[in-house]
Formats: C-alpha cells, structure tokens, sequence
C-alpha cells in the first residue's frame, strides 16, 4: 500500500498582501503538519495548482522555502494564479516538467501506481483550457501504460460544484476535449483537481472526478443562482479549516480521503480487543 497527499490552492504571497501571506502560510503550515503526522507516512505530496496568488516569483520563492520544511517529495500542477515560466524558473525538476509543447505535464511512477500531470492552465483567464496538443499528449501518456492503475491530476476539475461562480460551462470546448481522452480508459483510477476550495465528486465520461479542499480559504457552500454582473452581497469565502486529500493504493484499488488538517484531541484509544472480526 502506498498513500500521496494531495494539497491545492495554497495562493502563497509576499509581503504586499500582508493578510493573505499570513493566513495562507499559517494554514498551509498546519496542513504540512498534518500530512507529515500522518501513519505511514505518504511516499509524495501533489500540490495541484493555484500555488501562488499571482504567480510573481517572490512568491514563488516564499513558497518554496515553506515546502522546504518538509522532507517529501512534492509533485507540481500549474492553477489559473500560476506563470508557467516564473513557476519553471524556481521549480523545475523531478516534480515540475514540460511536455514538448512547453505546457506543465509529466508522468511519475511510484509503485505499482502511475501519476499523470496535466496542464489546465490558459494565462490570464480564471477557467481552464485543454487544447488539441495537450490532450494528444494525455492520450498518447495514456496509450504507453493502459495496464497501470492511473491517478489524473489537473487543477480545473471538469464537473460542476453547484457554486456558480466557480464553474465552468458544461459545454465548454476544454471538458468534451477531456472526456474524450478520458472515456474507455479502465486505467484510470481518479481525476484529482482543486480550484474550487471544496471537496466534491462526480463523474466525467465514466470517471471519478474529486477534488480537493483548499489548504488556504474555502469557497463558501452556496448554490444559489448567482448574476455575474450584479455583485449582490452575498459571502463567498469562508474561513473554514484548511484541508488536504490522502490518496490511497493499495494493489491496484485506489480510495481517496478527505481530510481537515488541525490539531485535535484524541477521542478514544484502542485498549481492548475490538469484538468483530
Ligand atoms: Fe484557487
Ligand atoms: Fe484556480
């Protein structure tokens, strides 16, 4: 059995934003925390876009030196607040690669277990894109290994949350794109993504599609109608725990769990035998 964390939407930034550099460390700690007290501990950590606010690279060097604290490694996907060649500058490596066409997408093999990278980013735009090259790249990665257990990771999931204005449209060009690399892959085990700052599941073309709350701030739950011209009051973010997901594979059967990172009192120890087999 093996376990990767997966963290999302750590939006780190630098000193000119004082309350978001502060709250976001301090939860992005907490939550490094959390996964480094975690039994076993997890072979690797996948931080799955919006790793930065503005994707300048003071904030990329903040970052890093926040993710020095920890001796996992960690594996990178670019959000929507990301720069790919700013993000490139501070991080390339094992965990942050370029596929030919310069887009953020690579493929690690753990045990047993294929991670595949993709790159959902479109420069200047709060929603995602998934062009023709990219999507031959994910079916071609795909095609190489159809026998291994396959965890997608991508930072827009392609599923709609019900917050309305985080969504995409569903007949966006970017998800049929998706879907039709995605459908009839039996490989494929779960499609995990962030970018909304919740948790919630669905299925695209037959594939588990989960997402990750956010390490810094989560979007508040509201799935009301909403008019994207007409601010009218309502809250939109919450300052509800920071979380993490905890993905498990064991033998091909891969589980995701969703966690609140924190420090919380132990409720009852195992002192007796349980009396169930
Ligand atoms: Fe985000
Ligand atoms: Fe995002």
């Amino acid at each position: 059995m093996l376990t990767i964390a997966q963290i999302t939407d750590l939006h780190v930034t630098t000193g000119h934003d004082p309350l978001n550099q502060l709250r976001n460390e301090q939860r992005l700690r907490q939550v490094l925390r959390s996964i480094e007290d975690l039994k076993p501990k997890p072979v690797a950590i996948i931080a799955s876009g919006d790793l930065t606010e503005h994707g300048e690279a003071q904030e990329y060097a903040e970052l890093k030196t926040i993710l020095g604290e920890t001796d996992i490694p960690i594996y990178y996907a670019v959000g929507n607040h990301d720069r790919r060649d700013t993000f490139m500058d501070a991080f390339e490596g094992p965990g942050a690669q370029r596929d030919e066409n310069g887009f953020i997408q690579y493929v690690v093999d753990f045990d047993g277990v294929r991670m595949v990278v993709c790159d959902t980013l479109e420069e200047g735009k709060h929603g995602a894109g998934f062009c023709e090259n990219r999507a031959a790249w994910l079916a071609a990665t795909l095609d190489a290994e159809p026998d291994t257990p396959t965890i997608v990771v991508l930072h827009h999931p392609p599923i709609l949350s019900g917050v309305r204005w985080m969504d995409p449209k569903p007949d966006a060009p970017w998800i049929a794109q998706l879907a039709d690399v995605v459908r009839d892959r039996p490989q494929i085990r779960v499609m995990l993504c962030g970018h909304v700052h919740r948790a919630f599941h669905g299925l695209l073309a037959g594939q588990v599609v989960a997402t990750a709350p956010a390490t810094s701030i989560q979007v508040t739950l509201n799935l009301t109608a909403v008019d994207m011209q007409k601010p009218d009051g309502r809250e939109i973010l919450v300052d509800e725990p920071p979380g993490y997901v905890l993905v498990m594979a064991d033998e091909g059967l891969v589980t995701t769990h969703i966690c609140v990172a924190g420090d919380f009192a132990p409720a009852v120890a195992y002192t007796r035998p349980f009396g169930f087999e």
